[in-house]
């Protein structure tokens, strides 16, 4: 795997998600599940996407005790999806332990993920919060560096962090990014933003876009021209 556009399907209905997907004739993109696809249409929704033959990214941040997110990563192991994430902050333990539910009988198991800091979350907050006074830059290659001695392959960040985190834990160490918009599109709701082209430089791995692709006019093309953006 790698070197991938991930489309976020943040649809809040199966059939706005499957009327999306049916656009797709030629390709099949791997797609982003959140939770609120989710939990609206629970483990049937995953199911019913992997048979149309997309790889799956569930993006649902597990954060528990060890013991919770290993019994639950198996759980989401056996839906057979091929990427999913849980939160750094919940220690290296409990990565760890994620890791071991992961693992499927025939020695398989889906891309893990961690996620660092929010790319919601200020420096001011996390301070003021979370009572974190290290600079966020530090706090994220930390966490990056906990996800790679638990045995993780990658971590969730902003486009500006993906150097960084590649610095300290190497080239291999995956880095999936959000946050992507055309040059000549809208940014919407994201503030740090950067091209699928840059993204490219940066190094990313795989990038997650949404709207560039779920809300456009030709939404195939958007996605063609994403690929050919990053993928080249
Ligand atoms: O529509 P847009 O391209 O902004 O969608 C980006 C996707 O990536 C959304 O599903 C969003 O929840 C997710 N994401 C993000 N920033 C993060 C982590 C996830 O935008 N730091």
């Amino acid at each position: 795997m790698g070197k991938d556009v991930i489309i976020a399907c943040d649809f809040s209905s199966k059939k706005d998600c499957m009327d999306f997907l049916a656009k797709f004739t030629e390709e099949k993109p791997f797609v982003k599940i959140g939770m609120e696809l989710f939990y609206a249409e629970g483990p049937q929704i995953v199911k019913e996407i992997k048979e149309r033959g997309h790889k799956i990214f569930l993006d649902l941040k597990l954060h528990d005790i060890p013991n919770t997110v290993k019994k639950a990563m198996s759980v989401l192991s056996n839906l057979d999806v091929d990427m999913c994430n849980l939160h750094a902050s919940g220690t290296i333990a409990m990565m760890e332990a994620a890791l071991e539910g992961l693992m499927r009988e025939d020695g398989t198991r889906p891309i893990l993920l961690a996620v660092t800091q929010l790319t919601s979350t200020s420096q001011e907050r996390m301070t003021s919060d979370l009572l974190i006074d290290r600079p966020i830059e530090e706090v994220v290659v930390k966490y990056a560096q906990n996800a790679q001695t638990a045995g993780l392959d990658g971590v969730v960040c902003s486009p500006l962090e993906a150097s960084s985190v590649k610095e300290a834990c190497g080239k291999q160490f995956y880095t999936v990014t959000p946050g992507v918009r055309f040059a000549d599109g809208d940014i919407g709701d994201q503030v740090r933003v950067t091209t699928p082209e840059k993204a490219k430089e940066i190094g990313s791995d795989y990038i997650v876009v949404g709207r560039p692709i779920t809300a456009a006019a030709d939404p195939v093309a958007a996605y063609r021209r994403c690929c050919a953006e990053f993928i080249g």
